[in-house]
């Protein structure tokens, strides 16, 4: 068994060398999604400092109101794992995050990790090639959300904004906000979705197939290297594919890897969005995003990467890789959570919350089987979550 998963996750590495551009033929973009909308759209690029190109988008103001003089106030909004700006937009004009902000009067950014749809570019390196994808969500933490987050203040004016993020987007947030504590003082308020930093209750299929193999560095994770992750029809089979279709009459979420990591037993997706989703997803990351999650399904911990005892002393100077410290996290912070989550479990939510100074709000989702995608796609996703988050803001706001 051992060596058929080892022969189909190799298979999915070498899979991994067929550029996101050559996947599909559609080509729906923020950009397109947002006019459509009829909202306004603004690309900005930013390049961090270790070379990387993202680039965000802007929903500068709402078309429904007259506040254009107006002393601004700025919305941040961070995608998660193989997923982009689109995940805010996909729930049309009256209901889909960006948009209620943007009606509640503010000028929306939304980011873009590098490696996705749109940052996929590099002064120095190509996508092509494995030097690109060296990189987990550490490192979008420490370089891409910086330049964006200097970035936005320095194009707004603003001294600090509100943050929204959806599960890698939280993580992000922890690790940036633990390890350079100076950026707590950009945020006002942040509205953690799905908050993931402990991982050990993980129940993603992705845990049972690969954590056993690729959650502590070793042969086969060194073949994997660093790549793009593009999963194999393989890897699809060991996911459970034929378990997802009798749970799921719709073909399209069998046969999208995102649902297959993040559970596609959702009650309340909107299937209406449907299309939308599987045209604009999954946007692209490294194979190093995944794998450090599942070291942190293994290991229990919340910390840096591990290489293995030679690079980690090198890197860390010490055996093992070292923690972060959530400790040092002191903006007002708000965890939505739910309680079907395969990656985000109840367990682990209230752990990282028990290490948060300034928890505002620890609210689960109040309705059952509320599962990880449903914080962007559910049919009733304004109620239980977009319009909590604006109100929130709205009260911060009328209080400073
Ligand atoms: C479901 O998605 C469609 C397509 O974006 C959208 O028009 C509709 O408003 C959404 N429904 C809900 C309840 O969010």
């Amino acid at each position: 068994m051992k060596v058929i998963l080892l022969g189909l996750l190799i298979s999915a590495a070498v899979a991994s060398a067929v550029p996101a551009s050559s996947r599909g033929l559609f080509t729906l973009r923020t950009p397109e999604i947002v006019t459509n909308d009829g909202f306004p759209i603004e690309s900005h690029k930013v390049q961090t400092s270790d070379g990387y190109v993202l680039e965000m988008f802007r929903i500068p103001y709402s078309p429904n109101l007259n506040n254009q003089d107006k002393p601004k106030k700025v919305a941040f909004l961070m995608h998660g794992l193989l997923s982009s700006s689109d995940c805010w937009i996909l729930n049309g004009a009256e209901n889909s995050m960006a948009y209620i902000l943007s009606n509640a009067g503010y000028d929306v950014w939304m980011g873009n990790a590098r490696g996705n749809t749109y940052s996929r570019e590099n002064v120095k390196l190509t996508p092509l090639l494995p030097p690109f994808w060296d990189f987990s969500w550490n490192e979008i933490a420490m370089y891409d959300m910086p330049a964006m987050f200097d970035y936005v203040k320095y194009e707004t004016g603003v001294e600090n904004f509100h943050y929204v993020g959806h599960s890698q987007g939280t993580t992000v947030y922890f690790v940036l906000l633990s390890t350079l504590p100076q950026y707590n003082d950009y945020i006002k308020t942040s509205h953690l979705l799905a908050p993931v930093a402990y991982m050990s209750h993980m129940r993603s299929p992705l845990a049972a197939v690969a954590a056993p193999l690729l959650s502590k560095p070793n042969l086969l994770s060194d073949l994997i290297g660093s790549n793009e992750f593009m999963p194999s029809t393989a890897l699809f089979g060991l996911l459970g594919q034929t378990a997802c279709i009798d749970k799921s009459p719709f073909q399209e979420i069998c046969a999208n890897i995102l649902f297959m990591i993040a559970g596609w037993d959702s009650q309340y997706l909107n299937y209406t969005a449907l299309p939308l989703i599987t045209a604009t997803h999954p946007a692209g990351s490294s194979t190093s995003q995944l794998i450090h999650y599942l070291q942190e399904y293994n290991s229990g911990d919340f910390r840096r990467f591990d290489f293995g005892y030679f690079k980690n002393e090198r890197t860390y100077h010490q055996k093992a890789p070292t923690d972060y410290t959530p400790e040092n996290i002191d903006a007002e912070t708000y965890f939505y959570y739910g309680d079907n989550d395969y990656f985000a479990d109840v367990g682990d939510v209230l752990k990282i919350s028990q290490q948060i100074q300034n928890l505002a709000l620890y609210y689960q989702v109040p309705v059952p089987t509320w599962n990880h995608l449903d914080f962007l796609w559910a049919i009733n996703v304004k109620e239980m979550i977009n319009d909590p988050v604006k109100t929130a803001m709205e009260a911060y706001d009328a209080a400073h």
